[in-house]
């Protein structure tokens, strides 16, 4: 599948130092210097107006926790990727537990996005006025309950970068992923052959790359009907890659 090259991606987060590394290593900094993602990270507080440069406030309501001011973060998005209204060509995706689950098709859809811009929430919650206002979607990385939407940007960020055309150094693995047809890889070995009274599985050995693309697939398939068996299509098994 064609995914749109020279994606920009803007990160709007209160722990803008997390991102440093992340953006540098591996697949997101190759892809970065390859001149197919770009990424800008902001910080929250730049937005605030007081002293303290405040970002939280008390839910009304009461409860535990503190929820996300909309000022700040209404103000932060409309500089990076303008107003919600009438119209903008900018993305905006909050992270947040409460969002719609990522998946392979999910990420394939972000990296078609010219210009992606991630909200990365903290605390309890954003103020929902705030998520109406300059949100356009709602994306958790799963059924579970992180501190923030940091890491979960991070996921996204390498997801796409490592399906943007000529990042990976093998351009058909973004292609043959076996999470696009539905499968979970089956093992995979290196040198040397033995290894602590373990050998590689012979026909990995034998050059006979039709009998490793059926080996393959086979274990593709008994690995996704152990491990996952909603991913598994059945009908499919056994088929070469
Ligand atoms: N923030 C906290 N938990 C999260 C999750 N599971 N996905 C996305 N953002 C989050």
């Amino acid at each position: 599948m064609a995914v749109s090259a020279g994606i920009r991606v803007d990160v709007i987060t209160i722990f803008p130092d997390l991102f440093g590394p992340f953006l540098d290593a591996a697949m997101v900094g190759i892809a970065a210097e390859k001149g197919a993602i770009e990424v800008a990270v902001h910080d929250l507080r730049a937005w605030t107006r007081d002293r303290h440069r405040t970002v939280d406030d008390a839910p009304y309501g009461g409860g535990p926790g503190m929820v996300m001011k909309p000022e700040p973060l209404v103000e932060a998005v409309e500089a990076v990727a303008g107003a919600k209204q009438p119209e903008r060509r900018a993305r905006v995706v909050l992270l947040s537990p409460q969002g719609r689950r990522l998946d392979q098709r999910a990420l394939e859809d972000l990296a078609q996005t010219e210009h992606l811009v991630l909200v990365c929430g903290r605390y309890e919650g954003v103020d929902q006025r705030a998520i109406e206002l300059a949100v356009d979607e709602e994306v958790s990385i799963g059924d579970y309950v992180l501190s923030g939407g940091e890491v979960p940007a991070m996921v996204l960020i390498e997801g796409i970068a490592r399906l943007l055309p000529g990042v990976l150094g093998n351009p058909a693995s973004a292609e043959t992923d076996s999470f696009r047809e539905g499968l979970l890889e089956g093992p995979q070995y290196t040198r040397p052959a033995i290894f602590r009274d373990r050998e590689v599985p012979e026909v990995l050995r034998s050059g006979d790359h039709a009998a490793v693309d059926r080996w393959r697939a086979e274990q593709a398939r008994k690995r996704t009907q152990q491990r996952r068996p909603d991913l598994d299509s059945g009908a499919r098994g056994g088929q070469e890659r």
